[in-house]
C-alpha cells in the first residue's frame, strides 16, 4: 500500500495541487506558533508548503515524504525559493530521527494518510521535545475531498481494514488519538476557498496529480466517466456561488503539546 501511495503522490504536476493545500499551512503554522530559533520537522511535507513557511519564519526546518519524487520537488522549490530546507524521504510511520530532537513537528493532509494511525501520531510525538507541539490538519469527513474521495472509493475500494484517513477530522477521534501522547489538544475549524471557472476546470485542475491522476490514468474510460459525473455532481451541490465555482472544504487544525 505504501508503495503504491508514493507512486500515486508522485503522479502528475503535485505542485498545482500545493498551490491549492497552502491555504491549510497558514492556520497550522500560526496555531503552532512556529518562530525563529526552533526546530521544525514537516511530515508528509509534499513539496513543503509547511516547510518553507517554517524556514521563512527562521525555524530551522526538515522536511519528509514517501514519494521521492515529490522530495525532489521539495528540494528544487526551496533552492527556487532561496530557503535552507533538509530533505528526504521518510515515512512518517517510522521516523529516521532520535527522540527529543525537534521543537515541532507538522502535517497538513499528509499524516492522515497514514495506514496505521497510532504507529503514525506516536512516531511524531517520539521525535518532539517534551513540552512542545505536534500539529495537523486533517480534512473532515464531511469535507468536500472527504466526499470525493469517496465517490472514488465507490469504484477503485481502499485496501481492507486500514482506516478512513477522514476519522483524522472528526473531532473526538482526533483527540483521541493525541491525547495519549498531549497534556493538551487544541482544536479549531477552518475552511479552505477555492475558485474555479466552471466544475469542469475544477474537476481538471484535480486530475493534474495524486489520486484523481491515478484514476484517470487507471480506470477504462467509461468507468472513469461515470466516477466524474458524480463528482461533478458532488461540486453542484457544494458550490457556493451564482457564476463560476467556489468550494469550501473543512479542515480541523489538531495541535497537542507533548507531556512535559
Ligand atoms: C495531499 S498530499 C499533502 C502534501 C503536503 N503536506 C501539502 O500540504 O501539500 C499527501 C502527502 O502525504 C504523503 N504520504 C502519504 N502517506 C505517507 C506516509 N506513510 N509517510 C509519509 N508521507 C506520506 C504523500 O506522499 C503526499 O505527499
Amino acid at each position: 500500500m505504501k508503495s503504491a501511495q508514493a507512486t500515486v503522490w508522485g503522479l502528475g504536476d503535485y505542485p498545482k495541487i500545493a498551490r491549492l493545500t497552502d491555504q491549510a499551512a497558514v492556520p497550522l503554522v500560526d496555531a503552532c506558533a512556529i518562530s525563529a530559533g526552533q526546530e521544525v520537522l514537516d511530515v508528509a511535507a509534499g513539496t513543503g508548503n509547511v516547510a518553507i513557511r517554517a524556514a521563512n519564519e527562521g525555524a530551522a526546518v526538515t522536511a519528509t515524504d514517501l514519494s521521492p519524487g515529490l522530495v525532489d520537488l521539495g528540494k528544487a522549490r526551496s533552492a527556487e525559493e532561496g530557503v535552507d530546507i533538509d530533505w528526504s524521504v521518510a515515512d512518517v510511520e517510522d521516523l529516521p530521527f532520535e527522540d527529543a530532537c525537534f521543537d515541532c513537528v507538522t502535517s497538513v493532509f499528509g499524516a492522515m494518510f497514514a495506514p496505521r494511525p497510532a504507529k503514525a501520531i506516536e512516531e511524531m510525538f517520539r521525535v518532539v521535545r517534551p513540552g512542545n507541539t505536534v500539529g495537523m490538519s486533517n480534512w473532515t469527513p464531511d469535507s468536500m475531498i472527504a466526499r470525493s474521495f469517496g465517490i472514488i472509493g465507490s469504484f477503485f475500494p481502499p485496501p481492507e481494514g486500514v482506516p478512513s484517513p477522514f476519522e483524522w477530522g472528526d473531532e473526538a477521534t482526533a483527540r483521541e488519538r493525541f491525547e495519549p501522547h498531549a497534556g493538551t489538544v487544541e482544536i479549531e475549524r477552518h475552511r479552505v476557498d477555492w475558485r474555479f471557472g466552471s466544475r469542469e476546470e475544477g474537476l481538471e485542475f484535480f486530475e493534474n496529480a495524486g489520486p484523481q491522476a491515478a484514476m484517470k490514468a487507471n480506470l477504462d474510460p467509461d468507468t472513469y466517466a461515470q466516477m466524474t459525473a458524480k463528482q461533478l455532481e458532488l461540486i453542484d451541490e457544494l458550490n457556493a456561488a451564482d457564476e463560476g465555482v467556489v468550494i469550501d472544504s473543512e479542515f480541523l487544525v489538531v495541535v497537542g503539546r507533548k507531556r512535559g
